[in-house]
């Protein structure tokens, strides 16, 4: 039996409208009666699995859908249920920041705010209907700032049809001009089935070569930048300019160092000991379930070690610090590996494997080729 799962994930779905790239699991309005119900099934859920946590937990994280365009009152309830923890994250949409809701997040003992900036254009902000324009991006962010909170994220999305280079750099530089602690930097993907996809996937393919420029773009200006490029897609301000503080996603960390989790909500996934269950996305039946003090419908997916292993390189490799090997060999293609190295892909150091800085702008491709088939 171990000492209780750390990480906790809180799945809120609403939304105030669906911007047509998003297949994450949301739904759109819901007034406060409805709110209140949600916060409630999620606290049974809490009660349900709270044996499964640990007294302390490491992260909590609140994601959506639009945390923070839930209720206020629920959303503090919420927060205020909740077991302590050292990193304490909520996503939050711009427009939806005001002064008020930065001091119900910070009087609940929220530390970390993720914003979903995307960019600073309002021409490609239109491309992926976003609300938010580039104003309400800045001033959320000197909102949260004012409230105290010295731990900002800001996402961004490269690869937004008609957004060119310089664009990027443009969007670049708007965010670094607001000093983040933290920036996730995402390719778009065109999901399959939304309404994004069905208008420019096309356009997507056709761009696709050109991403790996983009990707080195972002990159390279955020490392000039003392950010530190510490997985794929995530950026962090240097230790050593931020008073010694390691401000990388501590919550998304354990996923990618394949610590146990524990998700609560509509579609939720948790992995605890070996086993891995999704939440059926479905509000109904996610309501209805819990209101009779039950666990929510759920898809469970054992996981054989083979698959874990695999996982386990897959996502530590994704990281700027080798993944301990031991243990692991049984996943690695040991033939490939040498072939990587050779070609200055892929190093071993002192017993652990990462993929070179050339490697990791190859990124999947290369870690495909070192897992055993
Ligand atoms: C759960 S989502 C949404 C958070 C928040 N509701 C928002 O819209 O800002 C978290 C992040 O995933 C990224 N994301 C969403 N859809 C994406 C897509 N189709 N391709 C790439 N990244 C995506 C966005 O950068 C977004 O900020
Ligand atoms: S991108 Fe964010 S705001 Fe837009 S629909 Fe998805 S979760 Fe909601």
């Amino acid at each position: 039996m171990s000492a209780g799962v750390r990480h906790l994930y809180l799945h809120l779905p609403f939304c105030a409208y669906r911007c047509g790239y998003c297949d994450f699991v949301t739904l759109v309005g819901g007034d406060d009666a409805l709110h209140r119900r949600y916060v409630d099934a999620v606290l049974t859920e809490l009660e349900l699995e709270r044996p499964q946590l640990a007294p302390l937990l490491e992260t909590v994280f609140l994601g959506g859908g639009t945390p923070t365009f839930t209720a206020s009152r629920e959303l503090a309830r919420l927060l205020a249920a909740l077991p302590p923890a050292d990193e304490v994250t909520v996503e939050a949409n711009p427009e939806t920041v005001t002064p008020e809701l930065t001091r119900l997040l910070s009087r609940n003992g929220v530390n970390r705010v993720s914003i979903g900036a995307q960019s600073f254009h309002t021409r490609l902000l239109g491309v992926l209907d976003r609300r938010a324009g580039p104003e309400d991006v800045r001033r959320a962010f000197h909102h949260l700032r004012d409230a105290g909170l010295d731990n900002l994220s800001l996402d961004l999305l490269y690869g937004i049809p008609g957004q060119s280079p310089s664009d990027l750099e443009r969007d670049l530089e708007e965010a670094l001009a607001l000093g983040p602690e933290h920036l996730s930097c995402y390719e778009l993907e065109a999901k399959p089935g939304t309404r994004f996809a069905h208008t420019f996937g096309d356009e997507l393919v056709r761009q696709s070569e050109a991403m790996e420029g983009y990707f080195e773009r972002v990159v390279q200006t955020l490392t000039g930048a003392g950010y530190r490029w510490y997985e794929t897609a995530n950026f962090c301000l240097r230790a050593e300019l931020a008073g010694d503080r390691d401000l990388r996603a501590r919550h998304n960390l354990g996923y990618w160092l394949g610590r146990d989790y524990v998700g609560l909500g509509i579609g939720a996934v948790s992995t605890v000991g070996g086993k891995r269950w999704r939440n059926g996305p479905k509000l109904g039946s996610y309501l209805a379930a819990t209101e009779a003090g039950s666990s929510p419908p759920r898809d469970v997916e054992p996981l054989d070690e083979d698959v874990r292993l695999r996982e386990r390189l897959l996502l530590g490799l994704r990281l700027d610090e080798p993944v301990p090997l031991a243990g692991l060999e049984p996943a690695l293609d040991a033939a490939a590996l040498a072939r990587l190295s050779r070609l200055g892909l892929a190093e071993q150091v002192d017993g652990g494997l990462s993929l070179t800085e050339r490697g990791r702008f190859l990124g999947g491709g290369v870690t495909a080729e070192l897992l055993a088939t």
